[in-house]
């Protein structure tokens, strides 16, 4: 195979190089089009547009495989912890024993936040959405835990990290106390970081509450699903915020807002929204697949279709079955997961999600776990920002370490030609 490709405009030929990644991914690199040609390349909303080599996450929408650093995502979420996962994926290889500890050990004796984040609570309105007051916070980190943006720096750089990673839940279940005008539970280092979160969010000083470790396990998981998904929208967020070299805490706080969209980590709540939405209208199934095939009911199947996995989203199938063991586990039966499954039945066999090649995603059934084990709706999103954080760490440390360029694209002008300014009274 020719290693450059030949494009021709205004009846000259260029060549412009051919890039193969480790998985035969093929793309052809354009870095020098515009200096050669004077043209750009117009691709909006990045269908075909890699925006950087990474070394990360390998996905192939096709075949429906997802990998992080190389191992699959099946044996991850059977065998891995999310702390190991998150290590692997900002790091690069499974940490050793004595590292593993290490890393564990600075994550869980960083909990604990400065005590006047507290006093910003009090300054939300209590129905605030938590990924609003999660997103106001993690940007408040930068006050206060102040650090220069010296990537080379790697003590302060892992310090950040461990910061991040230790802070966030404690920022997420303190914002879902706040919200029941409840107070907050300290974070208590002796429980594994999914039990800690649990406890943050469900202790009350009037009861005994104990992490039933089923809870806590299905925790684990769906945050390892979530860890990471290449260059997603909040993930490129965060890659094109730190090409500025904003603070890691301003990055990730950019990200929390991109993934906050309906059409994004905002799905599951949408999908939970929906399947009761589904319920309280009698439960007809098909009126809603209908609706969504409808273009001007303006209504989608949330929880379905996804931009790269055009087979089936290996995330889901784990879910599902997670779903099932929870569930079974706990005891409880959700006339909801009936009306998924009803849902899901119906949609894979109508033509027009076949044809589109629209699938359950990670999101359809998350949201039914996460309401078994007690997590509110409006929380869901903010799960997936706690899940996604080592994915956001690793691609913006490996985006600065690459020396990457500010992200800055370019644009086809369409507006007005040049015209002159008409005074008030004369328009
Ligand atoms: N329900 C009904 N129709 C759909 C849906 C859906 N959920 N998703 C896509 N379509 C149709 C869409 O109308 C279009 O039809 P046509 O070709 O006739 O115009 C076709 O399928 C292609 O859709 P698209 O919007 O061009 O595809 P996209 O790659 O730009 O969008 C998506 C991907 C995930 C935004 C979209 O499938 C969607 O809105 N899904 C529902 C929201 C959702 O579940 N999001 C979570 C994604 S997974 C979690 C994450 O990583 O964020």
């Amino acid at each position: 195979m020719s290693n450059f490709a030949e494009i021709t405009l205004e009846g000259k030929t260029y060549q412009l190089p051919i890039v193969i990644g480790t998985e035969g991914e093929k793309a052809i690199d354009i870095t020098k089009l515009r200096d050669m040609t004077g043209y750009i390349t117009l691709d909006s909303g990045y269908k075909n547009t890699g925006a950087t080599k990474s070394a990360i996450t390998f996905l192939d929408g096709d075949k429906g495989i997802l990998r992080y650093r190389g191992y699959p995502i099946e044996q991850l979420a059977e065998k891995s912890s999310f702390l190991e996962v998150a290590f692997l994926l900002i790091y690069g290889y499974l940490p050793k024993a004595e590292e593993l500890k290490k890393f564990v050990y600075e994550v869980t004796t960083h909990t604990l936040v400065n005590e006047d984040v507290k006093k910003i609570y009090s300054g939300f309105p209590v129905n605030a959405h938590p990924m609003g007051v999660l997103c106001a916070l993690v940007s408040s980190l930068s006050a206060f835990y102040p650090i220069p943006t010296d990537i080379k720096n790697t003590e302060i750089v892992d310090l950040t990290i461990y910061r991040l990673l230790a802070k966030v839940p404690t920022l997420a279940a303190w914002t879902y106390k706040n919200s029941q005008g409840h107070p907050v539970n300290y974070p208590k280092n002796n429980l594994s970081y999914a039990a800690n979160f649990l406890h943050m969010m469900f202790s009350l000083p009037v009861e005994d509450y104990e992490v039933n470790p089923v809870v806590a396990d299905a925790l684990d998981k769906l945050l390892i699903l979530h860890a990471d998904h290449e260059q997603n929208c909040s993930t490129s967020t965060v890659r094109l915020a730190g090409s500025s070299h904003v603070t890691l805490y301003a990055a990730i706080a950019a990200g929390i807002s991109a993934l906050w969209g309906p059409l994004h980590g905002g799905a599951n709540q949408e999908v939970l929204e929906m399947l009761e939405a589904i319920r309280a209208d009698g439960g007809n199934v098909k009126k809603y697949i209908e609706k969504a095939k409808d273009k001007n009911s303006g209504f989608r199947l949330m929880g379905f279709g996804h931009r790269v996995y055009k087979n089936f989203d290996p995330r889901a199938k784990i879910i599902k079955k997670a779903c099932d063991d929870v569930l079974k586990a706990l005891g409880v039966h959700d006339p909801i997961l009936d009306i998924a499954q009803e849902l899901e039945q119906a949609a894979l066999n109508d033509s027009y999600f076949i044809e589109r090649k629209l699938y359950p995603n990670v999101d359809f059934y998350s949201g039914i776990i996460y309401k078994a084990i007690g997590i509110p709706t409006n929380m869901f999103t903010v799960m997936f920002a706690i899940g996604r954080l080592p994915g956001w760490i690793a691609q913006w440390r490996e985006m600065r370490l690459d020396g990457e360029p500010i992200s800055r694209p370019r644009q086809i002008y369409i507006g007005e030609k040049q015209r002159d300014y008409v005074p008030i009274d004369q328009r």
